[in-house]
């Protein structure tokens, strides 16, 4: 069925579990992500970066955020475990709004690289929007270190926790993405992870909301390894190992948002496919073999953060 993101996310708080949120752009990841979930017997959220919705609306902001809810609500209302639909980094008004509109679960406004106060205005407007319309409402304290999503920060500005206790007081915003280390993409750390995990279970003592943990892919590699044997280029991948986001979760993170590892699996199974088969062109066969990698990804994920069989 397809619910609110606050359900699911209250839920995995009060138990101390996380719920990944997967990334997609397509159709394909969809389905492989779906398959994944009904088998893990696990709830689910599907979210898309305001360049995924430009992009299956073909340039159409409305169209491609109305694409996405028919796409996830058509699977969602026949199945038995919770879908929710998630704006990722909302930046962009225009792009919130399409939404909201279009039906998505829940937006993330992120105006994290503004001053605090600007950013708790503008949080604070956005859920008055949201609510009104029954869309829960993310946001962001703090900046990730690299680009995010055409903003970039040199380096990473850690959440403070006294004033993650004000900003969701403030702007009853439904849960917080608190930067602690991470960065987007699969370059993430020269050396070991520097996650801040004191800092993380202040905030948690602090707000009692669910929580959300950005650049949070592993980039696994084996995939990285398997990708680079057919031809990939990815020297120096290196994400956040499962063992620290099992910690994450242990000090209360339960949205654990993951992008760059399906890419990194699809891309894997794409080339191994296409080079070990030279005479093929149906997109259904090499599309399905990217597939495959990305739906072992998910439900490894779906295992080690504790999201099996809580749906
Ligand atoms: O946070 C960024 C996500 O990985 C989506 O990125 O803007 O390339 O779709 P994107
Ligand atoms: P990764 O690049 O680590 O997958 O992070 C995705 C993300 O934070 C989307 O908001
Ligand atoms: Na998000
Ligand atoms: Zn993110």
């Amino acid at each position: 069925m397809y619910v609110n993101t606050k359900d699911i996310l209250e839920k995995a708080s009060k138990e101390y579990y996380a719920v990944p949120a997967f990334n997609i752009n397509n159709m394909e990841f969809f389905h492989a992500i779906l398959d994944g979930a009904l088998e893990k017997r696990a709830p689910l959220i599907i979210e898309t970066s305001e360049g995924a919705i430009k992009y299956a609306g073909n340039g159409d902001i409305l169209k491609g955020a109305r694409y996405f809810v028919e796409l996830v609500r058509l699977f969602a209302d026949s199945v038995d475990i919770p879908i929710a639909l998630h704006l990722d980094h909302g930046k962009h008004f225009e792009y919130i709004i399409a939404a909201i509109k279009a039906g998505y679960s829940s937006v993330m406004i992120d105006a994290s690289e503004e001053p605090f106060e600007e950013n708790m205005k503008k949080t604070k407007e956005i859920v008055k929007i949201a609510h009104a319309a029954g869309v829960s409402v993310e946001a962001e304290l703090g900046q990730l270190a690299g680009v995010e999503d055409n903003v970039s920060a040199e380096e990473s500005v850690l959440v403070d926790p006294q004033q993650a206790k004000i900003f969701v007081e403030e702007t009853g915003v439904d849960f917080l993405a608190p930067a602690i280390g991470t960065s987007h993409g699969a370059f993430k750390f020269k050396g070991d992870a520097k996650l801040d995990f004191e800092r993380l279970k202040t905030v948690k003592e602090l707000t009692k909301r669910p929580l959300v943990l950005h650049g949070a892919s592993s980039v696994l590699p084996e995939y990285v390894k398997l990708a680079e044997e057919y031809g990939a280029d990815l020297g120096g991948a290196k994400g956040v190992p499962e063992e620290e986001l099992k910690k994450c979760v242990e000090l209360g993170i339960n949205k654990v948002n993951t992008d760059t590892d399906l890419r990194i699996a699809f891309i894997a199974g794409l080339r191994k496919y296409l080079k070990e088969n030279p005479k093929e062109f149906d997109p259904r066969h090499y599309l399905g073999a990217g597939k495959k990698l990305v739906k072992e990804v998910v439900m490894n994920r779906l295992e080690f953060l504790g999201a099996a069989g809580k749906a």
